[in-house]
């Protein structure tokens, strides 16, 4: 039956211009190969070969194309072997799909033509057959990793993950928009901005004068724009990389990043954003888990044995919710000597987040309620005595630290026009403060960081090995 539905697909393909040159041919791809119980008629498969074994009367090779973990093993007479047909050179096999006396796989391509599109040269390829290569080593190759194993499994995981999110958002009636990239403010106030400017002054529009008229960076973060289209469709989404000039070279930050922010109108307390958080964390995973069962098992198997366990435990538990000042007393009565002596008012550190996860047997954390000095200026003031907090929430994950950061947003024109003054910031931010103007609601909203939840998913002790091209304070390959 798949094996029929794949033939079809593979036929339908076959109009293309690149099928034309072989009419008699069905393209498939490694993927729909492995899944076709047995095809009649020729196929053709084109990809890349993991490996190449020679006996005296046949020939073994396993080809991939990206679609699958598994590879495709072709079968051949040792006459269609030539001096290019290497480890890692890119070929176009031609033949019969047939059952596999192997018990290894279902079916093989028995090759009646076998044609090397891309030669390689395997003495300075830095990758050989059938070695396994620490995630460090192949991260010096941006270009090349991704014909690794583990590298393809991590994108076809980061694929299957993006569209999970979507649908998460989707099916819940959220409207996806896009934010600005380039944008004139800076949402979290930090100062980690990258400037954008023209390459040199022939660009320029006018002499002197700024291609925007006004300084512009690229984003940290879109909640702003997300909270002027939240004012309009209730509940929104964005996906979309955000750049933060942080000075950080540590195993859970990059300069570009990528980021699910979501924002949601006529919200009753931070546990409406807090609800929204641990679905998608648990919606999103389930869907990853059940998609890309093998590539998810690659990296459980090999990179962190303990990882399926603590997902197991994160699907199935509810979440925990603690006060910021809860977790402070926490700290302070734990037995452990920190690095950074836990004091109210001061940011948590990592090894204080390792630390609480701990304490609440190793399930998720949401933190509630921070110190009102620590956060950024759009955050709803609790206006709750001299411990003044306000309504932020960040969700701590084992092994990985903060992984969502969110809030209630301050929708009392008064207490925001007040804090915009202190900050000198009233001028720039009267668009922010007409939205409290027109029709304004309470609402709130969170970012989660899409390479620390990959980090959590795949137990990826490194945040470069989840993204393909990390970009880093010193470093910006290719
Ligand atoms: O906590 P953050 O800074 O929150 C915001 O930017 C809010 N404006 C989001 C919102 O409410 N719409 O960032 C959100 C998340 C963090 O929890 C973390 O997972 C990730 O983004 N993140 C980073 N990931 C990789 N590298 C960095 N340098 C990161 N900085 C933040
Ligand atoms: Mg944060």
């Amino acid at each position: 039956m798949l094996g029929a539905r794949c033939l079809l697909l593979a036929l339908r393909r076959c109009s293309s211009a690149l099928c034309l040159k072989h009419p008699q041919a069905a393209r498939l791809r490694v993927r729909e190969a492995l899944e076709a119980q047995e095809v009649s008629g020729d196929i053709k498969v084109q990809g890349w070969v993991h490996s190449v074994r020679s006996q005296k009367e046949i020939l073994f090779l396993h080809i991939n194309d990206g679609s699958s973990l598994e590879s495709l093993q072709v079968v051949a007479d040792p006459s269609l072997e030539n001096r290019d047909l290497t480890f890692g050179s890119a070929v176009e096999v031609q033949g019969k799909l047939v059952k596999s006396p192997h018990r290894m796989q279902n079916v093989e391509l028995k090759a009646e033509n076998i044609r090397v599109v891309g030669p390689c040269d395997t003495l300075m390829y830095p990758f050989k057959p059938r070695e396994r290569y620490p995630l460090e080593y192949s991260r010096q190759f941006p270009h090349l990793r991704c014909r690794t194993n583990m590298l393809s499994s991590l994108l076809r995981v980061r694929s299957e993950a993006t569209a999970a999110i979507h649908s998460f958002f989707k099916d819940n009636g959220y409207v996806h928009v896009h934010t600005p990239i380039i944008t004139s403010n800076d949402c979290e106030g930090a100062g980690e901005l990258f400037h954008v400017r023209t390459l040199n002054k022939a660009q320029q529009p006018r002499e002197n004068s700024l291609f925007f008229n006004v300084p512009a960076f690229l984003t940290v973060s879109g909640q702003l724009h997300l909270e002027v289209m939240a004012g309009a469709f209730t509940q929104v989404f964005t996906f979309g990389p955000t750049f933060r000039a942080e000075n950080s070279q540590s195993r859970r930050h990059l300069a570009e990043f990528y980021m699910i922010e979501a924002e949601i109108f006529f919200t009753e307390s931070l546990q409406d954003i807090i609800q929204v958080m641990e679905d998608l964390f648990k919606t999103a995973t389930s869907t990853v888990l059940s998609k890309c069962p093998q590539d998810v098992e690659l990296f459980h198997k090999y990179v962190s044995p303990a990882q399926k366990g603590r997902l197991e435990q994160m699907l199935k538990n509810k979440f925990r919710i603690i006060s910021y000042t809860e977790a402070v007393e926490i700290l302070k009565r734990s037995p452990e000597t920190f690095t950074f002596q836990p004091k109210w008012g001061n940011d948590l550190q990592t090894e204080h987040e390792k630390y609480l996860v701990k304490h609440c047997g190793e399930v998720p954390v949401f933190v509630i309620n921070y110190p009102y000095d620590l956060k950024p200026f759009y955050m709803w003031d609790n206006e709750d005595g001299p411990q003044h907090t306000v309504a932020a929430v960040d969700l701590l994950i084992p092994g990985v630290g903060e992984l969502c950061g969110g809030s209630l947003r301050e929708e009392r024109l008064d207490f925001l026009q007040s804090r915009l003054e202190g900050l000198g910031l009233s001028d720039a931010y009267q668009w922010y403060l007409d939205l409290r103007r027109f029709g304004s609601a309470p609402h709130g909203g969170f970012g989660m960081g899409f390479e620390r939840y990959l980090q959590c998913i795949l137990g990826v002790d490194n945040i470069k090995d989840v993204i393909p091209f990390p970009r880093f304070p010193h470093s910006c390959l290719l």
